[in-house]
C-alpha cells in the first residue's frame, strides 16, 4: 500500500478551503459519537488514527492541513505524525479530487497488456488534462498506481471503492456512463 499515485501536487477540483475551516468532530456531533466509540475500544486515542482519517475524507472528499491539525488534536498527536500516516497510504487524498476517483494499474505485467491506452482513454473521455488533475466538471480524477492485485486480469481499474477488472479502451466510455453523477 505505499506505492503513491503520480498526482501532482499543485491537482486541484471541487471542495477547496477557501473558507475558514469547520472541524469535523465537534463537540456533540454525531462524528464526535462516533470517533469517541472508536477510541474506546482501541488501547490508545492515535490507534483510532486510520478510521478517523477515513471519517474526514468521507465527509470531506480529501484530508487537509487543518483536517491533520483536528484529528491530532483529537488523538493526542502531533500534526506531523498524522501526515506521515495520510501520505503513506495513497487511499487517503492530500487534496480534492473528482466524485469518482480512477486508479488504474500502470505496472509492468499491466503496461504489457495495454495499460497505457487505458489510461488515454481514462483522461480523454473524463476531460481530465492530466493525471492528478480534476476534470473540469468535478468528476473525475484519474492516477496511475502500483500493481492492484488482479495481474491475471489486465486492465484492472479501482473507481472509488469498486474494482473493475479487463478493461480495455473500448469499455471506457460504457464504465464512464454507468457511473452517473
Ligand atoms: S501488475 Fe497490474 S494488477 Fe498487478
Amino acid at each position: 500500500m505505499s506505492h503513491g499515485p503520480s498526482a501532482p501536487a499543485h491537482a486541484h477540483g471541487h471542495g477547496g478551503e477557501a473558507a475558514p475551516y469547520v472541524p469535523v468532530f465537534t463537540e456533540g456531533s454525531a462524528r464526535r459519537r462516533e470517533l469517541d466509540d472508536l477510541i474506546s475500544r482501541y488501547p490508545s486515542r492515535r490507534a483510532a488514527l486510520l478510521p478517523a482519517l477515513w471519517m474526514v475524507q468521507q465527509d470531506r472528499g480529501w484530508i487537509s492541513e487543518d483536517a491533520m491539525r483536528e484529528v491530532g488534536e483529537q488523538l493526542d498527536c502531533t500534526a506531523a505524525y498524522v501526515k506521515g500516516v495520510v501520505t503513506f497510504y495513497t487511499m487517503y487524498h492530500q487534496h480534492p479530487v473528482g466524485r469518482h476517483f480512477i486508479q488504474v494499474c500502470t505496472t509492468s505485467p499491466c503496461l504489457c497488456a495495454g495499460a497505457d491506452d487505458v489510461v488515454k482513454a481514462f483522461l480523454e473521455h473524463t476531460g481530465c488534462k492530466e493525471l492528478g488533475l480534476t476534470s473540469p466538471d468535478g468528476k473525475y480524477t484519474v492516477i496511475e498506481v502500483e500493481c492492484l492485485g488482479a495481474c491475471g486480469f489486465a486492465t484492472p481499474v479501482q473507481i472509488n471503492e469498486d474494482y473493475v477488472e479487463c478493461v480495455t479502451p473500448e469499455k471506457v466510455p460504457g464504465l464512464l456512463a454507468a457511473l452517473g453523477d
